[in-house]
């Protein structure tokens, strides 16, 4: 069985990302959508609120399910039984990081090999940041994200007056 592991911050998931997550889950026989919970960042959205965003979003792709992950992506993967890395290529731009992310990552686990998709090209201009950005100042954000996505970036971008406001302490209050 070919287990493939698509890491990322999906802060939020984007119809980018489900263009990769759909073509990917089409190729490989399982998919893990890994969501770095990462503590030196600070995400508009928890790990546990990515999740559930990626999770709705993936529900009619029987053979996807979405994790959260800390530490190496390797030594994720390789405790899930993948050996590959699935990751998207929008531009020349994304190309530089990709390639030293994808060659540290060999060096640490030659036995994963990371497999780059082309983002569609409707797509290939969008990113959660210009996404968050977009929505932050008002624009309609509803071409480029699910609609639950669209709306929790409304409410949490309303609740900060339109400035950036981290999840970081708010899963604690009532
Ligand atoms: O969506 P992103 O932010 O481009 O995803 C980056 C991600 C999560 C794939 C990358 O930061 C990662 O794999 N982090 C885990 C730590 C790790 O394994 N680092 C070594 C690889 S360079």
């Amino acid at each position: 069985m070919a287990v493939a592991v698509y890491p990322g911050s999906f802060d939020p998931v984007t119809y980018g990302h489900l263009d990769i997550i759909a073509r990917a889950s089409a190729i490989f026989d399982r998919l893990l959508v890994a969501v770095l919970e990462n503590p030196s960042k600070t995400p508009l959205f928890s790990t546990q609120e990515r999740l559930e965003m990626l999770a709705e979003a993936c529900r009619p792709l029987p053979n996807v399910q979405c994790e959260a992950f800390s530490g190496l992506v390797v030594d994720y993967a390789r405790s899930r039984g993948a050996r590959v890395l699935v990751r998207g290529l929008r531009a020349v731009s994304d190309f530089e990081y990709e390639f030293v992310m994808a060659t540290m990552n060999r060096h640490l686990n030659a036995e994963v090999d990371t497999v780059f998709i082309m983002t569609s090209s409707e797509y290939a201009f969008i990113s959660s940041s210009l996404v968050k950005e977009v929505a932050r100042f008002g624009g309609d954000v509803e071409r480029w994200v699910p609609a639950g996505v669209a709306r929790r970036l409304k409410e949490r971008l309303a609740a900060s007056g339109g400035r950036p406001q981290p999840w970081q302490g708010r899963e604690a209050a009532p």
